[in-house]
């Protein structure tokens, strides 16, 4: 057994990004004793020859021979990520999709037979409804505990779920990320928002992005399955630390809204995902579902739904959708873009007038998330954030003030704009031959940022090249996204008046440092606007209003999908959006 998995049969779950393919660097521990395999070609290219012999090794690459005592690194633990729950978006007034009766009736008698259903349905002030045999279960329960003044919670003509009297119907909003899972728990009367909880995505350990995942469920037979149930028990183990935090009961919870890119949705739902893994990238469908939240593994009131937003095309998926009703993408009176970084980056571009909405999906990978990236690391407690060069020494901030143990997106982004500025790397992304500052490490030239006595784990953070070439790789997906889309929509640079950016990543983007490496490029004539989680913001809107439901619905079948692969010269401009800013174009030295 490897490492990786005895950790996770312990409780221990360590990142493991790239899926456990050894190339990611994430998992790594270090073991204090016992027998463990000897170190594999791939860990020999990650780790250092000191390193191997302090014992440190891949948990994905290291098979277990026997008892061990292993010390596992803060940064190497899944559980330990800063996440972005919140955004700075308006509220809107509720307007649910479920209504909640106070419903005080006879008990039965001799001279009243009537069923327990017929019973509380004459309790309702109106119309006729029906129960679903799990609801009635749950209902005669219920009824005699309370001595039959209850909570009836109802959609339309159904009855979804009982509780004790007084008791506000509650709805959970989540948004499904490759990488990170958001959930809140609201209040379907009033909208009010009364917990919020986060995780990490644990299909990560199938891999870290969205086509690895597909190709683990065509290469195993009970793939969906697992990655389907994976991802259940963590929303379930979510919705528990939400209702606990506000001390609620399960049967309160009668309505969900979730969103996710098209490849996270199909993995839930075990959708067909073969055509969605290859060209021309179809989904199994784009249309908005609901699917009953027991199915999905959700323990809730037993009539509940979970309402699943539409979807655009490809891989631009419900939570794309989401973040447009959220930032009001569709009703825009000014040119807008509107970027979500993660793994999977999506774009939109909004021109009021013409109508145009149109979204495309960027495979940018988890660089940002500190992923292939030697000294990367989640934004986790001791994660270099922000990053100044001055002439002879290096000013960071770390997430917590803690000692530095790597850098995440924001201090990776900061990181090479400051070498741009200071002209340590190229245009070309190459690190200057012979500058004093750089030193010769075991991949080929570096910058030392935080000595190994300075730091939190007892290792030099460096930057190397070839962490300078995997951003140029991620930076030139969403570069590519971004001209495509402009192109496709005839565009150009000076009329964008707004950039809205969206997602966890984007919240702590230094934007100054984002246009020194050419991330975006320089719309002269747009304020810039980071919003959060707005797919979440999203997703609670739809949760808690029917109109937003139907706004998504409406916004999904006005977007234009843009596939960017089949676009003429989406090589070249992937090629062009990897280059820096040439020298004539960097700005002006800051204070
Ligand atoms: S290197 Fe072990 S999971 Fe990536």
């Amino acid at each position: 057994m490897m490492l990786l998995d005895g950790a996770r049969l312990a409780g221990v779950e360590l990142t493991s990004v790239c899926g456990g393919k050894g190339n990611c660097g994430q998992c790594r521990i270090q073991v204090l004793s016992g027998d463990v395999s000897p170190p594999t070609p791939a860990e020999k290219l990650i780790l250092t020859e000191m390193e191997l012999i302090n014992g440190e090794r891949l948990a994905c690459c290291a098979r277990v021979r026997g008892s061990l005592k292993i010390n596992v690194p803060k940064a190497s633990l899944l559980t330990n990520s800063r996440l972005q729950l919140g955004s700075n978006l308006r509220a809107i007034s509720a307007q649910p999709v479920i209504r909640a009766h106070q419903v005080e009736v006879a008990p039965p008698a001799l001279t009243d037979r009537r069923s327990d259903v017929e019973r509380i349905v004459s309790g309702l002030a109106y119309g006729s409804f029906r129960a679903e045999p799990a609801v009635v279960r749950h209902l005669s329960s219920m009824a005699r505990t309370c001595e039959w003044r209850l909570s009836v919670y109802t959609r339309d003509s159904t009855i979804v779920g009982i509780a004790p009297p007084k008791s506000p119907p509650l709805g959970l909003a989540v948004d499904l990320g490759t990488t990170k899972i958001a959930a809140s728990l609201l209040n379907l009367e009033t909208g009010e928002e009364l917990a919020v909880a986060g995780a990490l995505n644990p299909q990560i350990g199938y891999g870290e992005d969205v086509i690895s995942r597909l190709n683990y469920v065509q290469r195993h037979g009970d793939g969906a399955r697992k990655l389907a149930e994976m991802v259940g028990e963590t929303l379930d183990k979510l919705l528990a630390h939400l209702l606990q935090q506000v001390g609620s009961e399960r049967h309160q919870v009668a309505d969900g809204c979730l969103v996710g890119n098209s490849a996270m949705l199909h993995l839930l739902l075990q959708l067909p995902t073969i055509q969605l893994a290859s060209a021309p990238f179809v989904a199994a469908s784009n249309a908005p579902m609901n699917v009953k939240a027991a199915d999905l593994g959700l323990d809730t009131s037993p009539g509940a739904e979970i309402h699943i937003l539409p979807c655009i095309g490809g891989f631009v998926g419900a939570d794309h959708v989401a973040m447009i009703i959220a930032t009001d993408m569709d009703e825009v009176d000014q040119v807008t873009v509107g970027i979500d970084i993660g793994t999977n980056t999506e774009i939109a571009l909004a021109k009021p007038g013409s109508g145009h909405l149109s979204s495309a999906s960027c495979a940018s990978g988890p660089a940002f998330e500190g992923a292939h990236i030697g000294d990367g690391m989640r934004a986790a407690s001791g994660a270099i954030e922000a990053v100044r060069l001055h002439e002879s020494a290096v000013q960071l901030t770390t997430i917590d003030g803690v000692p530095p143990v790597g850098l995440c997106g924001s201090g990776i982004v900061d990181t090479i704009a400051e070498l741009r500025r200071w002209r340590l790397v190229n245009d070309r992304g190459r690190f200057q031959k012979g500058n004093e500052r750089l030193r010769q490490g075991r991949l080929g030239p570096e910058l030392l940022l935080v000595p190994a006595v300075e730091s939190g784990s007892g290792r030099d953070v460096v930057i190397t090249q070839k962490d300078v070439n995997e951003i140029q790789l991620a930076k030139g997906a969403i570069r590519a996204g971004l001209d495509v889309l402009m192109k496709a929509t005839e565009t150009s640079l000076d009329e964008i008046e707004e950039v809205i950016i969206a997602g966890a990543f984007g919240s702590f983007l230094n934007i100054e440092s984002a246009l020194d490496i050419g991330l975006l490029p320089c719309f002269p004539n747009a304020v810039y606007r980071q919003v959060g989680n707005a797919a979440a913001v999203g997703a609670k809107w739809a949760l808690i209003s029917r109109a937003e439901r139907e706004r998504a619905r409406q916004a999904a079948a006005k977007a234009k999908y843009i596939e960017l692969t089949s676009y003429p010269n989406f090589s070249r401009l992937f090629a062009l959006g990897m280059l820096f800013p040439a020298d004539d174009q960097l700005r002006i030295v800051r204070p």
